[in-house]
């Protein structure tokens, strides 16, 4: 007997021990119910259920919640909550229970503050709530075995998340659609102003609304298996989205395609839609895709007289006079409730004596919607009439249009002077913010006496600085902004006379010089600029401000009539087709990681060039020679902003320049606008280089001409030998994931269709290891190459030098490819 009892026993550990997982509760009954710390988790322990708190700040920290979050990821991410608009303070004193044929969640005074709410009363005795591994929280009635149907599941509800496996559309009967709507900041799940859904008005597409009605972003409809205004997708392996369409209801949905990839579709506190996956090693949620791109796209994202400014932090600011509403909001990134005036209007206040009310310039904002405008023949008059209308609170004048806003002014974002949509907008302040620091306190005075001097004092600095570089360099002239203005006999000494040449092109050549202080300079003799000289220095000013690691910084210029001339940072490493093509020594080879981390830092420059600037820069002419290396092997893109510098006359120079010809995106021959993803098919271009070592085409032996990118097309499609397209020097030592992930990038980039090339960010994630990226189709224009070498045409000069069969196997193979891969290079 004993035995037997201590057999059981140790049945029953083993049985604890070993299947605790199927004991875990994942429903309540209806006996049941949740408080305190009871939380109940799916049958594999994906999710739990039970009351949490996000706060941090004392303030929050006091709000509980019921909620389900990821049981398995550290960092404590709510995918849903149940009363995010009305949260209980003592979970021990609360219940989450079924009362009257519906879950109900009771507060502290047994009132219901969040209810399943379904009016049919299904048999008493026989409901289960259970949390399932997909996330959703289902309510079924557990005397039907076989019910498919649940009386009522958390998916129909979403919070902000939009889980795998779950639907979010819209019911065509009643036109309700479910929506996202972000929480209002991160510590508080409430709802915010921000909310994606599937448009009310019957199309496919998303749309991201403002207070449910103003829309500010959408992904545009669903065509081709993808939603039109949204391309990157193409590039997506890791979300498999479809859309389903009957009569009663339209949603999308979507899986991952690897099931154990940890990913949420979220509608952010930002006003952006994000999609983020769980990176397990760096336990981090890595941002896979996000949208509206820049963030001050988001309407009213600063709330009522807050100002977006992109690329600065905090991203909203109070315009002048005013100041936030709740500087506790404001702290945790919640802009929403905006900004309250420091002064009150005099013409609100008319007794008060003070001087009448005045007008701030704001000037390139975007103006806020809602104007109304006033038929007044000039400034003065646009001026006037909201000067003596007190609920009028700014105007713009422009071009004969006079607008005028009350109430408050939303959206407010202040753009770049180039910005074709910049306006001059004029807001109504006190007379007394005008002159706040002759009236103000001491205090005030004294910060402004200490700014005065402090001013003075940098300024004393920097003249000293300006003229002791002025001293060095010795013949900089001026400076403007960073950038140094050189007279043309200084860099004829600097130079000697042009001795050093380092490379040539079509744009111009380059020397080695060096400054009076012994620093050593490229300088780039420009040929046939066609600009005048304000227009040049403009530009040139603009190149001047550009600056990422992984691009050749401009020190200064000179032009004087005719002669311009560019002044770089030399690198004493050289460009990179010398490393590449012809380096004959096998002790010095290019190592694959520094080939791998020169594609990365590429990738890195041109992103900035396309996303980061203030204006897009496409830099038309990427290619080995115009990639530089330092002492330590950084990569730095050398020659952009050039394209604006000679205007019209670049693409006739580029087009017929021989060295660039391999690069060239279809759509330069098919004379299409150039955008960005002509940068994205000429690096693609220079990665199958990266891996094989040569030019792409160049002739064998048999006088054929082996075209490499449809080599490397074959391998990649057809999975094949992938180290075997490895560059021979490198003798096989190379990462073969990394050698595939290149190979496919590649291919992706030169995809026909400018659709179909990924964003150059896009591809700086991919080489960092954020995203991954599938098996690319064969571009048409590699199919068609292995069918007839004529279609070599689309890599070949426009201009009609020579047989374009000539001009294809030039690089390299011939004493004449030296000359031209030496062409164009800014520097040495
Ligand atoms: C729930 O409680 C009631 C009364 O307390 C009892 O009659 C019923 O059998 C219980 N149901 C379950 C499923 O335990
Ligand atoms: C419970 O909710 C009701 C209704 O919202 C509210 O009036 C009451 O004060 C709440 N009780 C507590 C203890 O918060
Ligand atoms: C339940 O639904 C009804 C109408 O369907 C609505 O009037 C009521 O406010 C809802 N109650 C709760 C707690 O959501
Ligand atoms: C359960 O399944 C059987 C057979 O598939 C079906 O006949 C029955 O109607 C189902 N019951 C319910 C309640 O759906
Ligand atoms: C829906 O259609 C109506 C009428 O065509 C239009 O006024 C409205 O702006 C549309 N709404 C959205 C969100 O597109
Ligand atoms: C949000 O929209 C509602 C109408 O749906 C409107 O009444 C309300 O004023 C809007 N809120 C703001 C802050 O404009
Ligand atoms: C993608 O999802 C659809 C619909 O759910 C499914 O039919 C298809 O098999 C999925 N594709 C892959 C590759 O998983
Ligand atoms: C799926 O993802 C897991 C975890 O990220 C990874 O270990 C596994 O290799 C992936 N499977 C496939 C087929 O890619
Ligand atoms: C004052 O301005 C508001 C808004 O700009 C306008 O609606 C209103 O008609 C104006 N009042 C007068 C008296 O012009």
């Amino acid at each position: 007997m004993e035995t037997r009892d201590a057999l059981w026993f140790i049945l029953y550990v083993f049985f604890l021990i070993f299947f605790q997982p199927s004991m875990a509760i994942d429903t309540i009954s209806l006996n049941d119910s949740i408080s305190g710390d009871k939380t109940i988790v799916s049958s594999k322990e994906n999710f739990k259920l039970g009351f949490f708190t996000p706060g941090k700040s004392s303030s929050s920290s006091s709000k509980y919640y019921i909620g389900i979050w990821y049981n398995k990821i550290s960092v404590q991410t709510v995918v849903w909550v149940a009363n995010r608009d009305t949260p209980i303070s003592d979970p021990s004193v609360s219940f989450l229970k079924f009362q009257n044929g519906n879950l109900v969640l009771l507060n502290e005074s047994r009132f219901p503050v969040w209810s399943t709410n379904i009016s049919s009363k299904p048999p008493f005795g026989s409901l289960q709530a259970t949390i399932q591994d997909d996330g959703n929280f289902v309510l079924k009635d557990g005397s039907i075995t076989n019910s498919s149907k649940p009386l009522w599941q958390s998916f129909d509800f979403p919070t902000d998340t939009w889980l795998p496996g779950s639907k979010l559309g819209r019911n065509e009967i009643t036109k309700q659609t479910q929506h996202l709507t972000s929480w209002k900041n991160p510590e508080d799940p409430g709802s915010g102003h921000f909310s994606l859904e599937l448009d009310p008005n019957g199309t496919s597409a998303y749309l991201i609304m403002w207070n449910r009605t103003r829309e500010y972003w959408s992904s545009g409809p669903w065509v081709a298996n993808m939603f039109s205004l949204v391309p990157e997708m193409r590039l997506n392996y890791i979300y498999n989205f479809s859309f389903v369409e009957t009569d009663t209801e339209s949603y999308f949905t979507y899986s991952m395609y690897n099931s154990s990839v940890i990913s949420r579709f979220v509608m952010d506190v930002s006003g952006q839609a994000k999609q983020f996956t769980w990176l397990e090693s760096s336990k981090n949620w890595n941002l896979f895709w996000g949208q509206p791109r820049q963030q001050c796209e988001v309407y009213a994202l600063c709330g009522a007289f807050g100002r977006c400014i992109e690329n600065t932090s905090p991203i909203c600011s109070c315009v002048e006079g005013f100041e936030p509403n709740s500087n506790l909001e404001w702290d945790l990134k919640e802009y929403s409730g905006g900004c309250r005036r420091k002064t009150k209007l005099k013409c609100e206040n008319p007794v008060s004596n003070g001087d009448r009310d005045r007008f701030l310039l704001m000037p390139y904002m975007k103006l806020p919607d809602l104007s109304e405008s006033v038929p007044v023949g000039n400034g003065g008059d646009c001026e006037s009439s909201c000067l003596h209308n007190c609920s009028c609170v700014a105007y713009s004048y422009q071009n004969g249009q006079c607008a005028t806003w009350s109430g408050d002014l939303l959206d407010l974002r202040q753009l770049s002077q180039n910005d074709p949509s910049a306006r001059p907008l004029y807001l109504k302040l006190a007379a007394s913010e005008f002159s706040s620091r002759k009236k103000n306190t001491g205090v005030i005075i004294g910060v402004a006496v200490g700014a005065a001097v402090g001013l003075v004092i940098v300024l004393a600095v920097l003249t000293f600085i300006l003229l002791r570089r002025r001293r060095i360099v010795g013949k900089g002239k001026t400076v403007e902004g960073s950038l140094v203005a050189f007279e043309y006999r200084d860099l004829l000494n600097a130079t000697k006379n042009f001795s050093h040449k380092l490379g040539g092109g079509g744009f111009g050549s380059v020397f080695k010089g060096s400054l009076s202080d012994s620093t050593i300079v490229a300088v780039k003799k420009l040929e046939s600029v066609s600009q005048g000289e304000k227009q040049f220095r403009t530009e040139v000013s603009t190149i001047g401000t550009i600056q990422h690691v992984n691009l050749i910084r401009l020190r200064g210029f000179c032009s004087e009539g005719s002669k311009k001339l560019l002044v770089y940072d030399y690198m004493p490493n050289g460009s990179l087709d010398s490393h590449i093509f012809h380096n004959q020594n096998p002790n010095n080879v290019l190592e694959w990681k520094t080939r791998y981390q020169i594609a990365l830092g590429t990738a890195r420059g041109l992103a900035y060039l396309h996303e980061k600037c203030r204006e897009c820069i496409v830099h038309c002419d990427i290619k080995p020679e115009n990639i530089l290396l330092d002492d330590q092997f950084c990569p730095k893109v050398a020659d952009f902003g050039l394209a604006k510098l000679f205007g019209r006359e670049f693409s006739r120079v580029l087009t017929t320049m021989r060295g660039t010809r391999g690069y060239l995106a279809p759509e330069w021959i098919s004379g299409v606008a150039i955008t960005a993803k002509a940068d994205v098919f000429s690096y693609g271009m220079m990665l199958f280089e990266f891996v094989s070592g040569r030019r792409n085409s160049e002739q064998s032996e048999d006088g054929t001409i082996k075209f490499f990118p449809s080599v490397v097309g074959k391998v990649i499609t057809e999975e094949g030998d992938i180290l075997g397209l490895l560059d021979p020097k490198l003798q096989g030592n190379a990462d073969v994931k990394e050698v595939t992930k290149i190979c496919r990038v590649a291919c992706w980039c030169i995809q026909d269709e400018e659709v179909q090339r990924p964003s150059m960010s896009n591809i700086v994630q991919i080489l960092e290891g954020v995203l991954e990226v599938n098996k690319p189709p064969l571009p048409r224009s590699l199919l068609a190459f292995s069918d007839s070498q004529e279609h070599l045409v689309f890599f070949t000069e426009s201009s009609s030098s020579s047989s374009s069969n000539q001009n294809s196997k030039t690089n390299s193979s011939t004493p004449s490819s030296q000359t031209k891969s030496s062409t164009s290079t800014t520097n040495s």
